[in-house]
């Protein structure tokens, strides 16, 4: 709910020249967005300052101006206009800019017409919809949509706040918008040009936010290829502590999602607020402790090497950013994030629809197949209950190795023979859908593409191209080139009944410039970018609108919201290994949903860690995802191959909950990374599933006792492995015996509500 209140209140200030009181009035416009478990608000002072008032546990009282203290603040505009500098520097901005004495962190920072980077955003009105407005780019030979939640007329309102600046004619227009039932509220913003010269955006963050306080910890998702999403935690310190990407994607090293917590905070307890950019390419998140350890936190598009240029009349789209406040520990913010991002992000066909068991075939063969091979492949997998073959990298062009023909999207016949209609067919014959994987954003040197077109290859002149896995960049600012990989993407899709893509991405960009753009607008290539391959995710996903897509990026590098618009689930990461598994999907289901995370039960020794793990421990963790095999089922042992049918039973039986349901993480394997726990619970409360991993056996006394969570704590609880009863509050406040014996062993237990 969001309501607008004007607010005239008297105040007083201490004159010190004068030597007394001063008595002031103010009135101001005070909005509040209230979710079921937080409130939200902002003044409008009658100076046009935008402050921030409050974000937190809700709160329903309707005078929240208090929290301003506007009488104690010496430099209150009103009545003392001769320090601005340090009302600037002090007051909690709702959308701070930079150049006028607020030296902390900005969100927005313009060069106007003169070179000068100052901008005093004033705000101007409001208006409300309980529609939710689209973000759209308008670029100059097409209109991209940026992904953002979307919700039904009437489910959500939006409250736009808008703001101008006197000397550009800049415009700022403040998005928030709050969703029936959800404590998740998503911010973004337009930036429009009223004035009648150009001007550069150089920085234009999604969200802004003034804490009262430094006493929280900064939570941040780092890693590596393979070792994506591992969650750090610190108490925020003076200064500024902060996670980027500048790679052109969201990145294996960090993820465009960031917490601060309560020190105290746990799953169960303690105050959380989550923030999540809906945006694939560059970002930043930093936490900045003030002067006077307060903090202040900002998000958005990365403003290193950035800029736009805003024509009279032209508008930007900030993507949308979306917050999450917990008074219930980091669980319950994990599971609003679940929610909204099933609910409100992913969309198309497969969004509440089970995803079909696949065997993928890159760990199985590589780049070694054939259609014979695969269609082995397929023969045996099918007997085994498993429902789509997705046939990897290395069948297109002259691909044998990563070498070569990135860009040349044709059936390789040498590989294929007969072609992939017939290889489709064969695979569909035995009762299975066929997928197919494309890396479109890529060109290798060795293609017909690149020997056309060279200068399609994103590189600055005069400069060597850096190459990585032997492959450059297209430049997907160009709609030509995006054109062109899609008509033969088309080719491809068209010849044949193909029911699921793999969309990857297996490098970062260099030599950031394009052949298109005049050189004082080079800057504006990391966004474009990404806003081309929004264009084609889109395209794509509009013209194939049952294809599942499934966006990669060498493994889990652009696992991110704005990706979970255009395919509703993502490969999590290559490190298929189900003990380095735990730590990965642990992280990234902080606020990512099970149901979009890409997992596969692989061969052993795992090829990334040369780890052995018991096939149904790696059968287990799968279940967390979306489930499938990346192994060559003709070779492996026939233990575990005949192990598969009831693998897959198993996973067609929980993956309702998993899909569907509350995710509550019981260890902290992060801490303890010799055991690791979990459950999903149904929104019914009526079934659960409980998962543990005992990495490392215990001598005696071995078994533990897990507290549960989720369940009804009144109802009574039948369980599938020793099919004892027990009240939810049992299980929850005492727990349940986890007995497992050896390393890296795992169970799934069902719960049942008795009747
Ligand atoms: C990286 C992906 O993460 C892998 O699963 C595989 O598709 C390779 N690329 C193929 O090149």
């Amino acid at each position: 709910m969001i309501t607008v209140k004007s607010i005239k209140k008297e105040y007083s200030k201490w004159d010190w020249q004068a030597g007394k009181h001063v008595p002031f009035t103010e009135e101001m416009t005070m909005f509040t967005l209230t979710t079921p478990g937080s409130t939200y608000a902002i003044a409008a002072l009658e100076s046009g300052y935008l402050c921030h008032v409050w974000y937190g546990r809700r709160t329903d009282d309707e005078d929240l101006s208090y929290l301003l203290r506007l009488g104690e603040n010496p430099y209150t505009p009103k009545v003392n206009q001769r320090d601005m500098g340090t009302f600037m520097d002090t007051t909690p901005f709702e959308y701070p800019v930079f150049g006028t004495g607020d030296y902390r962190e900005s969100a927005v920072r313009i060069c106007d017409k003169n070179g000068g980077t100052s901008v005093d955003l004033r705000y101007k009105g409001y208006d409300i919809t309980d529609e939710k407005p689209a973000l759209e780019q308008k670029l100059e030979d097409c209109t991209v949509t940026l992904p953002s939640t979307f919700a039904d007329k009437g489910k959500s309102q939006t409250l736009r706040i808008y703001l101008a600046d006197a000397h550009t004619g800049v415009e700022a227009e403040l998005r928030y918008t709050v969703f029936e039932g959800s404590d998740a509220i998503a911010r973004s913003a337009v930036i429009t040009n009223r004035g009648d010269a150009d001007v550069d955006i150089l920085r234009a963050m999604s969200a802004a936010m003034d804490f009262d306080s430094a006493e929280y910890d900064w939570h941040t998702f780092n890693g590596s290829w393979a070792r994506e999403r591992i969650l750090e935690r610190s108490p925020l310190h003076h200064g500024k502590q902060s996670v980027d990407s500048i790679k052109g994607e969201s990145s294996h090293q960090s993820n465009p999602f960031v917490m601060l917590t309560s020190h105290n905070a746990d799953e169960r307890t303690g105050e959380a607020y989550g923030f999540l950019l809906v945006y694939s390419g560059n970002f930043t998140a930093t936490a900045e402790v003030t002067q006077h350890k307060r903090t202040r936190f900002v998000m958005g598009i990365n403003d290193m090497d950035f800029s736009w240029r805003l024509a009279p009349g032209a508008a930007f789209a900030v993507p949308e950013a979306l917050m999450v406040y917990s008074d219930r520990g980091i669980g319950q913010m994990s599971r609003t994030f679940h929610d909204v991002i099933r609910e409100h992000i992913i969309r198309g066909e497969y969004k509440d629809k089970p995803r079909p068991v696949l065997i993928n075939n890159w760990e199985a063969t590589y780049f070694n197949f054939d259609t014979e091979k695969l269609v082995s492949i397929a023969e045996q997998a099918s007997k085994l209950g498993i429902e789509m073959l997705v046939m990897d990298d290395g069948w297109f062009g002259h691909r044998s190795s990563d070498n070569s023909s990135l860009g040349d999207w044709y059936v390789n016949e040498d590989k294929i023979k007969g072609g992939l209609k017939a290889l489709v067919e064969r695979v569909n014959a035995l009762g299975m859908k066929f997928g197919i994987w494309f890396e479109p954003e890529m060109i290798s040197p060795d293609s017909d593409l690149y020997r056309a077109h060279p200068d399609w290859a994103i590189q600055t002149p005069g400069m060597p191209l850096t190459q990585s896995r032997e492959q450059y960049v297209l430049d997907y600012s160009r709609k030509e080139v995006r054109d062109c990989i899609y008509s033969q993407m088309r080719a491809i899709l068209d010849n044949a009944n193909i029911e699921y893509i793999k969309w990857d991405m297996n490098r970062q960009l260099t030599e950031v410039c394009s052949s298109k753009l005049p050189a004082d607008r080079q800057r504006e290539l990391w966004h474009r970018y990404v806003l081309g391959v929004y264009d084609l995710q889109d395209r794509l996903t509009r013209d194939y609108p049952h294809i599942l897509l499934e966006n990669c990026s060498g493994g889990g590098a652009r696992f991110d919201a704005g990706m979970l618009y255009y395919s509703p689930q993502i490969w999590c990461s290559d490190d298929t290994d189900a003990i380095e598994r735990l730590k990965i999907q642990a992280g990234t289901s902080m606020c990512y949903p099970a149901s979009a995370m890409g997992a596969h039960v692989s061969d052993c020794p795992n090829h990334t860690v040369g780890r052995t793990t018991p096939f149904a421990t790696r059968g287990d963790v799968a279940l967390v995802g979306t489930f499938g095999y990346e192994l060559d089922v003709t070779r492996i042992p026939e233990e575990d191959r005949n192990a598969i049918p009831a693998q897959i039973e198993k996973f067609k039986k929980f993956n309702p909950i998993v899909r569907t349901g509350d995710l509550y993480r019981l260890w902290d394997i992060f801490a303890d990374n010799t055991f690791d726990a979990w459950m999903f619970v149904s929104k019914d409360k009526g079934e659960a599933i409980f998962t543990a991993v005992q990495v490392l056996g215990r001598p005696n006394c071995h078994s533990r006792l897990v507290r549960l969570d989720g369940l009804d704590p009144a109802a009574r609880y039948t369980n599938d492995l020793n099919s004892e009863v027990h009240t939810g509050a049992a299980l929850m406040n005492c727990g349940f015996i986890v007995d497992l014996q050896g390393d890296f062993r795992s169970q799934t237990v069902h719960f049942v509500k008795a009747e």
